[in-house]
């Protein structure tokens, strides 16, 4: 009999610091099967920014380490990006759209709040046998997918599941601030979890701090700010966030949850051969790299030319880097976002 999912849930009401909820390799597996992303075209440059807010290339370029991100085209919604990315990882597992039991669809910018952006990414793929949902865990909603899939493939619930980070922050970015605007960028990554694949997964966990929620938000458009002419006038419809108390929680909640990561495996930091994180900042990334002691070569930065692109970072970081996987390489993913929610995975490259 296939065991399933074992999460162990911390103690309610306990601000956990690490994952709260995880799961290890069961004698059913899963892996991810394909991968692939899709960016859009046009270019916003730091010396664009610097034309409408009160900024600079230096102060961008050293405080973030971002030099430019890209803009969806203006007829593109955030199912299109979807589509494009969940195409290239289809085609790289091999699988038509048929195969999928499942589309997930990880987005803080969905195309509409009702209904969910992954049913229009359903209809577009023809992914005809697949039910479709949304997932909101901000930045770390790729992660989460990938925690979802895992537990519906090795529980025997769904054989083929895509999953996509997806988003268009361009349109919920307030560029007359300066704080905020120079960070965003749109994209698209996505990944095919089955049973078997070239990235068996080790480990997932994720978790939450629900009483950070206000660190990082969209205050207005939902049940406890209906969208009104004060909210428009007020810009309450834009991201917003506490950028200084965010840095510190991401250092600490992604240095957490790799540390439980690999406790939990049993394994090293010294045994981590690529880092794949959330690309929010490269002065986070840098500390993260140096508190759990791996050198900042094996974490893959690819913010320079696309910025934060909150969900989607992760797997469009991922298939830049996946021509330096070797088989029997471990990489780590690793996220932190709007919640705060973070996320760690662990996936060993296949011969
Ligand atoms: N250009 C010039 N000056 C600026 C800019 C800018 N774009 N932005 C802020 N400043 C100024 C501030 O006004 C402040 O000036 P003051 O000292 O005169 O008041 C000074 O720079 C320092 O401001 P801080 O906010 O303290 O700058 P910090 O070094 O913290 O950098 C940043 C800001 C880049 C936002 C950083 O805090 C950060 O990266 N935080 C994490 C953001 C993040 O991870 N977001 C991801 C989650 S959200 C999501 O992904 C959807």
């Amino acid at each position: 009999m296939p065991e399933s999912v074992h999460p162990t849930l911390d103690p309610p009401g306990q601000a956990r610091a690490a994952a709260a909820a995880w799961s290890c390799r069961t004698d059913r597996t899963s892996a991810i099967a394909g991968f692939g992303s899709f960016l859009p075209l046009e270019t916003i440059t730091n010396r664009d920014l610097a034309a409408i807010v009160d900024t600079s290339d230096e102060w961008i370029t050293s405080r973030t380490g971002i030099r430019s991100r890209r803009r969806a085209d203006a007829a593109d919604v955030t199912s299109d990006l979807a589509v494009k990315a969940a195409q290239a990882a289809l085609a790289d597992a091999g699988m038509e759209p048929e195969q999928l039991g499942f589309v997930i669809v990880a987005t803080a910018t969905p195309d509409s709040p009702v209904p969910a952006t992954a049913c229009r990414v359903q209809e577009l793929l023809g992914a005809t046998r697949a039910a479709a949902m949304d997932i909101n865990a901000g930045c770390s909603g790729f992660l989460y997918g990938i925690h979802t899939a895992d537990s519906l493939v090795r529980s025997g619930t769904a054989s083929n599941v895509l999953v996509i980070g997806a988003e268009i922050l361009t349109r919920v970015t307030d560029y007359t601030d300066r704080r905020t605007c120079v960070l965003f960028g749109d994209g698209a990554g996505a990944c095919v979890v089955a049973a078997q694949g070239p990235m068996q997964v080790l480990y997932s966990g994720v978790g939450v701090d629900g009483t950070q929620r206000d660190l990082i938000k969209i205050p207005a458009g939902g049940s406890r700010s209906p969208a009104s002419a004060e909210t428009v006038t007020d810009r309450q419809h834009f991201l917003q966030l506490d950028g200084p108390r965010v840095f510190r929680q991401a250092v600490r909640r992604m240095v957490e949850a790799a540390q439980q990561g690999l406790e939990r495996t049993g394994l090293k930091a010294e045994d981590v051969s690529w880092v794949i994180p959330h690309q929010a900042n490269e002065r986070i990334l840098t500390s993260v790299a140096e508190q759990l002691g791996i050198p900042v070569p094996r974490v893959v930065m690819d913010l320079a030319e696309t910025g934060n692109t909150s969900a989607a970072s992760v797997p469009i970081a991922m298939t830049r880097a996946r021509e330096s996987f070797e088989p029997g390489q471990l990489v780590m993913l690793l996220a932190f976002g709007a919640g705060l929610t973070w996320a760690c995975q662990l996936l060993r490259v296949q011969g």
